[in-house]
């Protein structure tokens, strides 16, 4: 076990949430089975960890991805941010209590930010604060609050992933683009295809009108959908109105 290593934050949370967080060296073993290990480690290859903790494993497959991509582009800037911004984007987790939630955005943040200070700097460069941005942006989305049994968050509402899904991506792309679709957790399980830059829309809690109620009061809500956008600048969250 690695040393100071808090595995156990209370004996009540471990009572009422089963909260006991993996050792290290037990992700690292797990993570690099023999068959697990070259697939996990791939940029495009979705990760889901269902009750996340701190994000122990999401932390470890994160760290592993960007050690590859630095010895896969030592000389290209541009393509190891573009490339760790895909490794980040298909990184997903779930978490019951809204201070593990905050805590895993954090530690994922700051393994990115640390690696990608010390990469910049053999560029003699500074992080790119669109860069840092997307990478706070595309992981506030990805780590989400939720009861994963029940597929909904405190707030009753559904649990929602983005899709981060790149755009044409070649061997020698070097601006990744990307169009980002929102999904519930309920229409992964069913498998549901979306059109590409869908928004999820709430469902508002509304009375229910009779048929015979008027409908012309109603405010009319228009729909949005994402624009396709380079990774680099996910951060914009850029929309368009769908015409009617
Ligand atoms: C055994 S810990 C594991 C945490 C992390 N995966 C790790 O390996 O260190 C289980 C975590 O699941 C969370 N949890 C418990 N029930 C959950 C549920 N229904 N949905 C999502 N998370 C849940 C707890 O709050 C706790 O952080």
């Amino acid at each position: 076990m690695v040393e100071n290593e808090v595995l156990i934050k209370s004996k009540k949370r471990v009572q009422q949430h089963g909260e006991v967080f993996t050792p290290k060296a037990i992700v690292d073993a797990m993570v690099t089975l023999p068959g697990l290990d070259e697939i996990i480690i791939q940029a495009q290859t979705s990760v889901l960890e269902p009750a996340a903790g701190e994000g122990a494993f999401l932390i470890n497959i994160l760290e592993r991805r960007l050690s590859l991509l630095s010895a896969q582009f030592p000389d290209d800037l541009v393509r190891f941010e573009n490339y760790a911004l895909l490794a980040i984007s298909s990184l997903y987790g779930v978490e019951l209590l809204v201070d593990n939630v905050k805590k895993c955005v954090i530690n994922l943040f700051v393994i990115f930010h640390d690696f990608y200070k010390e990469f910049s700097g053999n560029f003699d460069q500074q992080p790119k604060t669109d860069v840092e941005e997307s990478a706070k942006t595309i992981i506030a989305a990805n780590i989400v609050q939720g009861d994963f049994l029940k597929r909904t968050t405190n707030a009753d509402a559904p649990i929602v992933f983005s899709e981060w899904a790149p755009l044409q991506l070649k061997k020698n792309t070097k601006h990744i683009q990307v169009i980002r679709t929102e999904y519930t957790l309920q229409e992964i399980f069913q498998k549901i295809k979306l059109e590409p830059g869908s928004v999820y829309i709430p469902v508002p809690k509304t009375e229910q009108l009779s048929l015979f109620d008027s409908h012309e009061d109603l405010p009319v809500v228009p729909l949005y959908r994402y624009l396709p956008t380079r990774i680099t600048e996910a951060y914009k969250e850029e929309k368009e109105e769908i015409p009617e």
